[in-house]
């Protein structure tokens, strides 16, 4: 099986990296990305690379490679699907919200219509991997469709979860750790896994078969929100006893069976991913009828909602228990620094507990746009958009965030926050001036020093 021509269906977070670095180390074969987004599209075919749809350091450079050369992008989804001998589905997944697992399940909707699209449209045999995050099985769905098309065209489905994490994408991408293949056919394992020996080593592609590798991509992502919960549940008994999260996230990460990676206590987890797979492998362990086993990682959602409800009533408790008409800015909106991803981010459960309570929110974040803040409040539907809109505000810079404000937190670790001129920011705000910092990002031996009131997750 040669593959000359590749196609991916959905340009966003994973799709439009993900075939980029593809497309980068393969330049003999075509790889063609699609979406039914025209807008998203046209982003990615622009001139201007600083405004890709998608903020990746050294996305830009990548993509400058690799398009009009050999990666293209294109809303001609049937034409990209006929011609290719391999797609990637790279579409959405997002929690359902409404009906059978309402609120638990994934929605696989999405995934089921381009199964259903490559079904009607394909005249010649290819090769279909799963790269979105999916529940265990669904490659039997997406099979079973294709399978019915009656016209003996010939699909293989393998299952080839991503691991990238945003932010570092490109790196995760140029340096995997491992690339995992599930499938049942050789030779089209063989094929896919030819793509990836275009750079990586053939001792880091990990084949399995397709509910091994289905599954494991989940448990994957719920290991390492497990261990943020573990090290946030341990940041508020640090806070009662006076110990110093940040010292035992140390002490415990020398252990090399503990490991140090992800121990940064923090005002909660947000992206698109943990939250979804959690709740996506408690529902399907309910599914099973494994009740304790549901139980056990549904508690891993449950300490890290408890995590941002805790830093939200914290700022309320220590500006003296109100912050009616209060202003509070708020320093970063991405669910963590060096992306423009909002999903799930902890800042959009922050404010809307503080906008319950009356505050006034200034918010500044490097890559956010203000649109992207309003839409997240507004899809939590507490308030109206016009409500959002008089209570909080969004800044261009940091200090006119700060201007006034009786309060500021941080809630993503943009390393640009550690140089603002503080003492600026200090002769801005209110007195006291207090600072509440979600991320354990500042010095704040220096900060109470130069007279900030300083709080900080687990101290
Ligand atoms: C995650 C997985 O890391 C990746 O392998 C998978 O493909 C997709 O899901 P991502 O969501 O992009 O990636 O970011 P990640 O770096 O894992 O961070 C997730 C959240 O956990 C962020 O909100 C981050 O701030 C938080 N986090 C992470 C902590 O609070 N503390 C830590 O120590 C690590
Ligand atoms: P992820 O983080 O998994 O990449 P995104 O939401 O960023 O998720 O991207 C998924 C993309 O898939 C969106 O741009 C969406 O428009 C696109 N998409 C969803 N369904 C289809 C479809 N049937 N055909 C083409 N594109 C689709």
């Amino acid at each position: 099986m040669e593959i000359k021509k590749i196609t991916c269906i959905g340009a966003g977070y994973v799709g439009g990296p993900t075939m980029s670095v593809i497309a980068q180390k393969n330049p003999d074969i075509q790889v063609t990305v699609v979406d039914l987004n025209a807008q998203r599209i046209a982003d990615w075919n622009q001139d201007d690379l600083s405004q890709l749809p998608v903020y990746e350091p050294g996305l830009d450079a990548v993509v400058a490679e690799a398009r009009g050369r050999n990666l293209f992008f294109s809303t001609e989804v049937e034409k990209a699907i006929q011609e290719a001998d391999m797609i990637f589905i790279s579409v959405n997944t997002p929690t359902k919200t409404y009906g059978k697992g309402k609120g638990q399940a994934a929605d696989l909707k999405f995934i089921e219509l381009c199964a259903r699209q490559i079904a009607d449209v394909s005249t010649s045999s290819k090769i279909i991997v799963e790269k979105s995050t999916i529940p265990v099985r669904t490659a039997a769905t997406i099979k079973n469709i294709l399978d019915h098309t009656g016209k003996g065209v010939q699909f293989q489905v393998l299952s080839n979860p991503e691991f990238l994490a945003e932010g570092t994408a490109i790196r995760d991408l140029h340096h995997p750790d491992r690339i995992l293949i599930g499938g049942e056919n050789p030779e089209a394992i063989q094929a896919l896994k030819k793509i990836y020996e275009a750079w990586v080593p053939s001792e880091r592609i990990i084949t399995t078969n397709l509910w091994s590798s289905e599954l494991s991509k989940l448990v994957a992502n719920a290991f390492l929100a497990q261990r943020v919960s573990s090290i946030n549940s341990i940041s508020e008994l640090c806070e009662a006893t006076g110990a110093n999260v940040d010292e035992v996230a140390n002490a415990i990460g020398q252990d090399s069976r503990i490991g140090s990676k992800f121990l940064k206590a923090s005002v909660g987890f947000g992206g698109s991913c943990f939250q979804k797979d959690l709740l996506n492998l408690v529902y399907i362990a309910r599914s099973y009828n494994l009740h304790a086993v549901a139980d056990y990682w549904d508690q891993v959602i449950k300490i890290n909602d408890h995590q941002k409800t805790r830093f939200a009533e914290k700022i309320i408790q220590t500006m003296y228990n109100t912050v009616n008409g209060k202003k509070i800015a708020f320093l970063g909106w991405a669910f963590k620094k060096d992306t423009n991803d909002t999903r799930e981010s902890a800042a959009i459960y922050v404010a809307d507990h503080l906008l319950e309570e009356q505050a006034e929110i200034s918010v500044y974040d490097p890559k956010v746009l203000d649109v992207q803040i309003y839409k997240d409040l507004d899809y939590l539907a507490t308030r109206t958009l016009e409500e959002n809109k008089s209570l909080l505000q969004v800044e261009t810079n940091p200090y006119d965030a700060a201007a006034g404000a009786h309060g500021l937190a941080i809630l993503t670790e943009w390393d640009e926050f550690k140089d603002l001129d503080w003492a600026k920011i200090k002769t801005q705000m209110k007195k006291p001036a207090f600072i509440f910092d979600g991320r354990k990002l500042l010095d704040g031996k220096k900060l109470t020093e130069m007279g900030f009131v300083y709080y900080a997750i687990g101290e």
